[in-house]
């Protein structure tokens, strides 16, 4: 069915290349007065204003001086954590314990787990995060909730049911069979249903048997089209667990490999401890590696080398890592990767905080020729932020020299109050 041509005018940015490789002023492309069509829910032109067709009958929505992006893409987070976000002093395996286990309990009760997917959605949406790549529990019901609600919304959305057969309490625990058998089943329900895709999802070798991940590298052979997502190398502490539990493996992600694990599709979140061995396997692989600083700062866990990672050639992402991050604001984590670059001495530019957050998670998904830029083509997931949203803001962008000195301030003091307007699937999101 074809729909209205809208024409939304403001600063535009998208990506012509990835500024880890390319000089910031080729790779990102502004226009002071930009303008991207879209009809039919993909995007049909970006350019300057006055370099756009406007068709009769188009809608125009003028956003002044607003900067029209693509949508945010957070890359690994745990929905049903939403309600446990910020919990005091634990480290992971304490954490996961004292807090994370006992929440994910709670979406045994198919309507909590759509209460906690509808507040997840509204949370998400109004801090302009339009692609959410999430850990399920390991109830299949929880899958179904996340997914009818991202479906009732027109959203793109990753989620798996998160298998643990070991080291969990009972009320969370499956089985090889029961894994792979639900997995299986979530799977053929929805995945590539309108814009869902599903993930298979071991939550991490502590919490798995090699039995259960045998059975989900199995089902990936399957079914090699779909994301596989799961933990990294987190903190020590669990690095040194992974080796008590697996004596006859290399290292971690030699847990992963040989069960069937390990590809191009695999997603790894984390990845903050990696030997030189595990370095040079992803990369030779083009696995994924997601970085959560807010998390790794939250928990304690390390500081991921973003600047060395892109320079090898890994694929990185960003991403909340919701609950264990302490913020569902993509503008916050960008702010939180900024001070962990500083530490490393690397600091990370504007231009390359935003690629992180947009193409960078979406080539992790492989899905950058959909999702993460605007370009004619693809999808219309956009964002239009505000750069002057509150006083301390807009006080610091109108003495800015040129367009990063603009943005810079919002990516390090912004939150939901940025978010002017989103727009998902060609459609503006009410709020
Ligand atoms: N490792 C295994 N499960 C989790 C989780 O839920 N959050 C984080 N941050 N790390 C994990
Ligand atoms: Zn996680």
């Amino acid at each position: 069915m074809n729909t209205a041509t809208h024409i939304l005018l403001g600063q535009t940015l998208r990506f012509a290349a990835d500024p880890f490789s390319t000089p910031f002023d080729t790779a990102a492309q502004v226009e002071r007065r930009g303008a991207v069509a879209i009809a039919d829910g993909k995007i049909l032109a970006v350019g300057a204003a006055d370099s756009i067709d406007v068709p009769q009958g188009a809608i125009v929505t003028d956003y002044g001086n607003a900067l029209i992006m693509a949508g945010f893409i957070d890359a690994h987070l745990h929905f049903p954590q939403t309600a446990m976000i910020a919990s005091w002093g634990k480290r992971l395996i304490d954490w996961l314990n004292s807090y994370t286990f006992p929440e994910e309990a709670r979406l045994a009760d198919p309507e909590y787990a759509r209460d906690i997917a509808k507040r997840y959605f509204d949370i998400a949406l109004s801090n302009g995060t339009t692609t959410s790549v999430s850990f399920a529990t390991s109830h299949p019901a929880s899958v179904d909730a996340y997914f009818r609600e991202a479906q009732s919304r027109g959203l793109r959305a990753f989620t798996g049911k998160t298998c643990m057969d070991r080291n969990a309490p009972d009320t969370l625990r499956d089985t090889a069979q029961s894994a792979y058998d639900d997995s299986k089943a979530l799977l053929e329900k929805w995945h590539g249903r309108d814009r869902l895709e599903y993930v298979i999802t071991p939550r991490f070798s502590p919490t798995s048997t090699p039995d259960q991940l045998a059975a989900l590298g199995a089902l990936w052979a399957e079914h090699p089209e779909c994301l596989m997502q799961t933990h990294i190398s987190e903190q020590h502490e669990e690095i040194e667990w992974v080796q008590e539990l697996f004596p006859q493996s290399r290292d971690y992600l030699d847990t992963y490999e040989t069960h069937g694990l390990l590809g191009e599709r695999a997603v790894f979140g984390h990845a903050i401890h990696l030997t030189e061995r595990e370095e040079a396997r992803l990369k030779e692989v083009g696995a994924g590696m997601v970085h959560c600083p807010t998390s790794n700062t939250f928990i304690g866990s390390g500081i991921f080398e973003t600047a060395r990672m892109k320079a090898q050639g890994q694929r990185v992402g960003l991403a909340t890592d919701t609950g264990g991050g302490s913020s569902f604001s993509m503008l916050r984590t960008m702010a939180a990767a900024y001070e962990l670059s500083q530490l490393r001495g690397t600091p990370l530019h504007p231009a390359q905080l935003i690629w992180l957050a947009t193409c960078g998670s979406a080539q992790v998904l492989h899905m950058d020729d959909k999702i993460g830029n605007l370009a004619a083509g693809m999808e219309a997931d956009l964002l239009v932020l505000d750069l002057a949203s509150t006083p301390a803001i807009s006080q610091r962008s109108t003495r800015a020299n040129d367009f990063w000195e603009a943005v810079f301030p919002t990516i390090m003091m912004g939150d939901d109050r940025a978010t002017k307007a989103v727009w998902v699937g060609g459609k503006p999101v009410q709020n």
